[in-house]
């Protein structure tokens, strides 16, 4: 087989991306560009083209600062102090109750619109603080916003900042703070609570102070810019000092059932049908955004290995009750109390079929286990 033809130039314009060498990547579309056209295919060298001028009027937008930045690093460990991505909006998918998506919608609009404020005299502060228990969204947020805005995400996770360079936390925070104001850019600073983990040693009482002390100084000498979103699971253990520098809070809970379905739908896609999307949203109260997705993805895989197009009904409903029930795992040997418990759970769903398929029993056997119950509730024990 013959090579492929602009082989050179796509690798080198695949290495330039590969390593953030944005003028090799320039330089090297405007090259395979020249030779499309030479070889007779102006339409596919003109779209090369508009590419190119919609990637360079964005980087214009970002300030010369952005090309080639490199991001900031410890300087003993020479590690990352941060982690740099650009979500695209069709690439995140988020799930909110309607009244936190206004919250949000409310945010990114007051940031859309900072330089109308400005010119007005309005000051702006455009932060945001998530809160709420972990794997309910709070990182997908952040993702979710920056790529609403169209700015990357600078994304530092706190506990790193902190734990692994004992010492020189203020000089790492200085340094991720002026790396984020380079270009416009969301900074998030993810799992704040690492900060209040400092308070529980009595040795790091004095670096806690230093790390908070630090953080809002540079809080406060951000310009208006950068977009800071910051995240905890714990937010009565955040400095108080710190939560006030943020001008909108949000707080994301588990997910209702209107939310679960979404969730269910979302991770299950195609491989399920509506009927099973509404059931196990229906049954799996309790569990957060992850663990539909966990739930979602094993469901699948199980089906893809028994050759199923779906996923099956019962294998989705035991892997929440897994979760929802601890003493799920040793149901063998309690069957008769856990058939009644997940019974109460909602006697409309678990029908007596569907706990004999879910506890691989006979129906005869459900329903003596059921009845016994109920007579011995009649007997006022
Ligand atoms: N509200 C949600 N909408 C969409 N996906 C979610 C949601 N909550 C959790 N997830 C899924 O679970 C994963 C973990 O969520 P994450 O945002 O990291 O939670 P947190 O930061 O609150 O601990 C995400 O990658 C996403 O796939
Ligand atoms: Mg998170």
């Amino acid at each position: 087989m013959a090579a492929m033809p602009y082989l050179l130039e796509l690798l080198k314009i695949v290495s330039g991306a590969l390593n953030a060498d944005r003028p090799k990547v320039v330089s090297y579309v405007e090259q395979l560009a020249g030779r499309l056209e030479e070889a007779g295919d102006p339409v596919s060298a003109r779209r090369l083209r508009r590419t190119l001028a919609e990637g360079k009027a964005k980087l214009m937008e970002m300030g010369p600062a952005s090309v080639g930045t490199r991001l900031p690093v410890d300087s003993e460990s020479r590690l990352d102090l941060a982690d740099e991505e650009r979500p695209t909006v069709d690439a995140v998918d988020l799930v909110l109750d309607s009244e936190h998506l206004e919250v949000l919608r409310e945010f990114v609009g007051y940031v859309g619109a900072a330089d109308r404020l400005l010119a007005e005299g309005v000051g702006i502060s455009p932060s945001l603080l998530v809160f709420g228990p972990p794997g309910c969204g709070k990182t997908q947020l952040a993702r979710f916003t920056a790529a609403q805005l169209g700015l990357p995400l600078l994304t530092a996770r706190t506990d790193s900042l902190i734990s692994s360079f004992l010492g020189s936390t203020a000089k790492n925070v200085r340094r991720l703070f002026e790396h984020a104001m380079s270009r416009p850019c969301v900074l998030f600073l993810d799992e704040l609570d690492a900060i209040a983990k400092l308070r529980d040693d009595q040795h790091e009482m004095g670096e806690l102070k230093r790390v908070v002390i630090s953080l809002l100084q540079n809080i406060d000498a951000l310009d208006q810019s950068t977009v800071l979103i910051g995240a905890t699971n714990h937010e009565h253990l955040l400095d108080p000092a710190i939560w006030r520098r943020f001008a909108y809070h949000l707080k994301i809970g588990l997910p209702k059932e209107g939310g679960r379905r979404q969730l269910f739908q979302l991770f299950l896609s195609r491989h399920a049908t509506q009927d099973v999307v509404i059931l196990a949203a229906s049954v799996a109260e309790g569990l957060t955004g992850s663990d539909i997705r966990q739930v979602s993805e094993d469901s699948i895989r199980a089906a893809i290995v028994h050759g199923n197009e779906t996923i099956d009904e019962c294998d989705v409903l035991r892997r929440i009750l897994r979760l929802r029930l601890p003493e799920w795992g040793a149901r063998g040997e309690n069957m008769p109390e856990l058939v009644r418990r997940v019974r109460e759970m909602n006697p409309d769903v678990f029908t007596y079929r569907r706990l004999a398929a879910l506890f691989g029993v006979s129906l005869g056997h459900v329903s003596k286990l059921i009845h016994q119950r109920e007579r011995g509730d009649g007997k006022g024990h």
